[in-house]
């Protein structure tokens, strides 16, 4: 098998990169280790800035966000007993797209088959080479068989635990990483949101958010410890937990799903080395707090394809200086970005978070900052233009 890109992972980076790529004339074949069905129902995150709307609907597969995704103006902040509005709009004339990352994921795959091009599921045992070289080579095993695809670059957009950034030896990577001592657990629940807006909660048990999918699904979360045995958490103990942290008048209803995330802040440096390029969580991890995950990948497979196109376009000499340009800068340009939305989803976190080696000087401290972003224009809009989104390109 031969290809121009292959593309390891079919997350919204893999297979938005994929759909880039078919636009612009490029081939490329997707290789995913788990099954449509898993990917496609794999709760995620749910917040899109207002640039990944806009990278979506020019790709031209936006119409059902568009129709079905709820559009947010602004977020309320819950503490002390009280909740402010941090008014978007005004602030910086943006919204956000509420719109959950498996629906972005399924209308991804359905432009992929339309297109008729190649996304193998269920693949396994998938390992790169030679990418140090001008011909890279990815093996993997499908149906029992044993494949080889040939290629001109390897995109790694197999998430925090994929097969890419392992594979790069660990002398030529510098990782940046913080672990932080909580965790979300997660639900979605079959009742219409009790809020209009996102409201995330800085109580004294602990952060709480209130978000949401449709006018009848809610998604909520509770920050928990680390270890957190899910199975101990009865329905009932989570709606009374969120009531008593969110603070609104919050109706019982069936839970879809209960889920425990993790919270990390993770940084690979470089993203890329020689003809492979690493793009989304398999780069770079944030903690939700700051709903920047799905949209990073989506910003780093945009800068990745505007290179490739630059590399391939007609004219440009293959391999010669000005093709590989764009492609030479991919990880620096991204990283730019990356760092600014790593810097937001820890601010983030460190204010709304309940830390158990918190002093009562700093939880005051803590309360005071958020007194200062509610009260002070300056200090708002610094929140609502990270929150909307910086741009995309410096
Ligand atoms: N071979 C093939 N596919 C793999 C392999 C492998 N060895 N390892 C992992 N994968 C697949 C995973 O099954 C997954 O479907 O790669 C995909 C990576 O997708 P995501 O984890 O969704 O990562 P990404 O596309 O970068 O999207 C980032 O996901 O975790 C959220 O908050 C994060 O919203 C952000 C988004
Ligand atoms: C979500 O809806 O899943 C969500 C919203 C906002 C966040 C994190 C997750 O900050």
């Amino acid at each position: 098998m031969r290809t121009q890109v292959a593309i390891i992972g079919a997350g919204p980076a893999g297979l938005l990169l994929a759909h880039l790529l078919h636009q612009h004339g490029i081939e490329c074949v997707v290789l995913e280790a788990k099954s449509r069905h898993y990917v496609e129902n794999r709760v995620r995150a749910g917040v899109l800035e207002h640039q990944s709307v806009d990278v979506l609907n020019e790709a031209g597969v936006g119409a059902r966000m568009m129709k079905e995704g709820l559009l947010h103006h602004g977020i309320f902040l819950h503490f002390a007993g009280r909740s402010h509005r941090i008014d978007f709009e005004e602030l910086t004339g943006r919204a956000v797209m509420i719109y959950g990352q498996q629906e972005v994921v399924k209308d991804l795959i359905a432009a992929r088959l339309a297109a008729r091009q190649p996304v193998y599921f269920d693949v396994d045992a998938v390992s790169i080479h030679d990418f140090d070289t001008g011909s890279p080579r990815v093996r993997f095993r499908m149906k029992e068989e044993q494949h080889t695809l040939e290629c001109d670059f390897i995109a790694g957009c197999d998430g925090f635990h994929g097969v890419c950034r392992a594979t790069v030896p660990p002398q030529q990577l510098s990782l940046y990483e913080r672990v932080y001592p909580f965790a979300w657990l997660g639900i979605l629940a079959q009742i219409p949101p009790a809020s209009h807006e996102l409201i995330y909660a800085n109580d004294e048990r602990g952060f709480a958010l209130l978000s949401m999918r449709s006018p009848t699904v809610s998604r909520l979360y509770l920050q928990c410890a680390p270890e957190e045995d899910v199975e101990g958490w009865s329905d009932e103990r989570i709606w009374n937990e969120l009531r008593a942290r969110l603070n609104v008048e919050l109706p019982s209803g069936p839970v879809l799903q209960k889920s425990l995330t993790p919270m990390r802040s993770f940084v690979a440096e470089p993203m890329s080395f020689g003809r492979l390029f690493l793009a989304g969580d398999a780069a770079h991890i944030v903690p939700p707090t700051g709903a920047k995950g799905m949209n990073l990948a989506i910003a780093d497979v945009h800068v990745l394809a505007r290179g490739l196109e630059s590399f391939y376009r007609p004219g440009s000499r293959p391999g010669g200086s000005a093709a590989m340009q764009a492609l030479n800068d991919y990880s620096q340009t991204c990283l730019g970005r990356i760092w600014k939305a790593q810097r937001f989803s820890w601010w983030m976190t460190s204010l709304l978070h309940r830390f158990d080696e918190h002093t009562p000087f700093d939880r005051r401290r803590q309360l005071a900052e958020l007194e200062y972003i509610v009260s002070s224009r300056a200090a708002a809009q610094t929140l609502a233009e990270n929150y909307v989104g910086l741009p995309l390109s410096p």
